[in-house]
């Protein structure tokens, strides 16, 4: 027996596996775009462990720096007091927005949907001193308890949705839930929808609609180029914020650094997870 199949039987008897069927390989090692197993196997990572590894495996710089940085000071999160590396980091990712004095505080978590999402929901809420939470159908916000219960696919499993929460249509160009539509076309009945949503359903009590740039799990549904324009004009109307959750689209993986860029918007909150950290858990907005 090999030493894959001796592990993998022991991690079927003590873990808790995964929901979703993972490749049944046991990593010892990676580096750049390969991972090695304990049997000396190689594997061409096509992965990237969620989007996460997007420098490639344990690019050096990184590794130095949590080696050295582990050595003085482990627990530094900025609950108790602060640290030069997290004005560093805020500095750093700051340093990826086009617009210097748009986006001028960042705060930093651990996860995409506990920190990144989450948070930005509550401090949408205390901002704007509204309640009602508004999202688009076929978005996917991560696997927190609230987060889970947006999941279309998921939502028989952990719903109900929170009291509070809106469902409003995601303008998909190629299956339009208001009918056959151009983009265009389908892009302005779901941007009046939503002023509809805001007004008779909410009746205006609504903190923020957070949305993908792009549907990622959703089925990677690039919206019409001018949705979001449209949107926001709307949204500025009622003093909704606009949150955008890069957590996938961030870091380069749209052809800018955040998908944003694309659509001639400016959003008002950013959340930032996955390949930030470059495998760390850790999420910014
Ligand atoms: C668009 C989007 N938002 C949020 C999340 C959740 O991030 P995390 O897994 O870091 O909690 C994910 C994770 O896949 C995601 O793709």
């Amino acid at each position: 027996m090999g030493k894959t199949e001796e592990i993998l039987k022991e991690i079927d008897e003590y873990l808790m596996t995964n929901l979703y069927p993972t490749h049944r390989i046991v990593v010892r090692e990676a580096r750049d775009i390969y991972v090695y197993d304990v049997d000396g196997n190689t594997y061409l990572d096509f992965m990237t462990v969620v989007t996460t590894a997007l420098l490639g495996h344990n690019p050096p710089g990184l590794t130095d720096a949590i080696t050295e940085t582990a050595k003085r000071l482990i627990a530094g999160n900025g609950y108790n007091w602060y640290t030069e590396e997290l004005l560093n980091a805020a500095k750093a990712v700051l340093s990826l927005f086009p617009d210097k004095n748009m986006y001028n505080k960042v705060h930093f978590k651990l996860s995409g949907s506990e920190g990144g999402i989450e948070l930005a929901l509550k401090i949408a809420k205390r901002f704007t001193k509204n309640t009602y939470v508004m999202y688009l159908m076929g978005g996917y916000h991560g696997r927190t308890y609230l987060t889970s219960s947006y999941h279309g696919m998921r939502r028989k499993e952990y719903g109900p949705l929170p009291p509070g929460t809106l469902i409003a249509p995601f303008p998909y160009p190629y299956r339009c839930p208001f009918g056959d539509m151009t983009p265009e076309e389908c892009g302005k009945a779901a941007v009046e929808t939503i002023e509809y949503y805001i007004n008779y359903v909410a009746i205006k009590d609504v903190c923020c609609l957070i949305t993908e740039p792009i549907q990622g799990v959703g089925g990677i549904v690039v919206p019409p180029k001018d949705f979001f324009e449209r949107l926001k004009k709307v949204l500025d109307t009622y003093g909704i914020l606009l949150v955008f959750d890069e957590v996938q689209t961030g870091m380069g993986r749209t052809g800018t650094t955040w998908a944003f860029e694309q659509f001639n918007v400016r959003p008002d909150i950013v959340v930032a997870a996955k390949g930030m950290t470059g495998g760390l858990p850790a999420s910014a907005w």
